[in-house]
C-alpha cells in the first residue's frame, strides 16, 4: 500500500514588526518577532506514479503552477534530483491575505514532508535556505516556536518565549491583504524620520506596517480601532495584514473577549489560540 504522511502547517503571528528600509532587491528590511500558534492547514501526501496533484479543501481557483506547495514540491525534486511525483490533499483552515503565513506554512510543511516521505535526511538549515527561495518567512515555518527575524525575515534567531502559556484571540477579517501592495503604501507614506530598529529585547508589538495596511486597505481601521479598547497591552496586527491578535495570560478571560467578539457580528472569524514553540506531534 502507498505510505500517506500528514502534517500540520502552523501558522505565525508577528508579535511587532519593524520595517527599515527598502532594499536594492525590491525586498524591505524587517526586524520581527514571530511565533507560532495552534492555527492549521492539515496536509497529507503521497507518492504517485502520474503528475503532481494538489487537492484542495475548501476548493480554490488558484492555478497548480503558482500554488507555493507545487512550487515546493518542484523545488525538492530539482535539489534532490528525484523525479517521482506527489499528489497533496491539503485542507486549508488559515485563511490567504491574512498575515499569517499560510502559504508559507503550507510550503515548508511540504519540503519537511518530501524529506521524509523519500527518507532523505536533508537538514533543517538546508530545507530553510531553499525554502528562502520560494518565500522570505518559509525558513521560520520549517521549525517555527519564537524567533527574532531580521533581513527579508529570512535570518532567524530561535528565541525562549515569554509567551508560552498565553492564549491569543486572534481575528480574521474577510479582507484579503496583499503584502507587495501593502509595502507598496510603505514605501509611499512612510516617515524617514520615523524608522528606527530596537534591541531583540525591546521589541513590542508596534508593527511600522499596520498604517500602511489601514491606508490601503481602509475598512481594515475598524479593526484598528477595535483592538485599541481589548483589555490588554499585548496586542496589534499580524505581517502585512488583514489579522489582528490579543494576547492573553488567562485562558478564561480570552474565551471571554472572543465571546464578546463574536457578539458584534464582525465580517470576520475569530479564533482562540495557543502560542506554540513546537510543532512535533
Ligand atoms: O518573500 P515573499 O514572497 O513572501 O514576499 C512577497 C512580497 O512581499 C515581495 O515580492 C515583496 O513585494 C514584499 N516583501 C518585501 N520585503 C520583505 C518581504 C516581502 O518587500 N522583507
Amino acid at each position: 500500500m502507498t505510505k500517506l504522511l500528514t502534517l500540520n502547517a502552523y501558522a505565525k503571528l508577528n508579535i511587532g514588526l519593524r520595517v527599515l528600509g527598502l532594499r536594492k532587491d525590491g525586498f524591505h528590511e524587517l526586524h520581527t518577532h514571530m511565533h507560532t500558534i495552534d492555527l492549521c492547514d492539515e496536509l497529507t501526501f503521497q507518492k504517485t506514479k502520474s503528475s503532481v496533484e494538489i487537492d484542495i479543501v475548501p476548493v480554490t481557483d488558484i492555478p497548480l503552477e503558482k500554488n507555493l506547495i507545487y512550487k515546493a514540491i518542484r523545488l525538492f525534486q530539482q535539489k534532490s534530483k528525484i523525479d517521482q511525483n506527489v499528489q497533496c490533499k491539503l485542507t486549508k483552515v488559515i485563511p490567504m491575505g491574512a498575515g499569517l503565513g499560510g502559504g508559507s506554512s503550507d510550503a515548508a510543511a511540504t519540503l519537511v514532508a518530501l524529506n521524509q516521505l523519500f527518507d532523505t535526511n536533508y537538514s533543517n538549515n538546508t530545507l530553510a535556505e531553499w525554502g528562502a527561495g520560494l518565500g522570505s518567512d518559509i525558513p521560520f515555518f520549517i521549525e517555527g516556536g519564537f524567533a527574532c527575524a531580521k533581513g527579508r525575515g529570512e535570518i532567524l534567531r530561535t528565541l525562549d518565549s515569554p509567551y508560552q502559556d498565553h492564549t491569543f484571540v486572534v481575528i480574521i477579517p474577510s479582507i484579503e491583504c496583499s503584502t507587495p501592495e501593502v509595502f507598496k503604501a510603505w514605501d509611499e507614506f512612510a516617515d524617514s524620520m520615523s524608522i528606527h530598529d530596537v534591541s531583540c529585547e525591546q521589541m513590542d508589538s508596534q508593527n511600522d506596517l499596520q498604517a500602511s495596511a489601514c491606508r490601503r486597505y481602509p475598512k481594515l481601521k475598524a479593526y484598528e480601532k477595535l483592538i485599541q479598547s481589548a483589555p490588554t497591552n499585548l496586542k496589534g496586527m499580524s505581517g502585512s495584514g488583514s489579522s489582528w491578535y490579543v494576547g492573553f495570560t488567562n485562558e478564561r478571560e480570552a474565551k471571554a473577549y472572543q465571546t464578546q467578539l463574536q457578539s458584534l457580528q464582525l465580517e470576520a472569524h475569530i479564533h482562540c489560540v495557543k502560542a506554540i514553540t513546537t510543532t512535533k506531534e
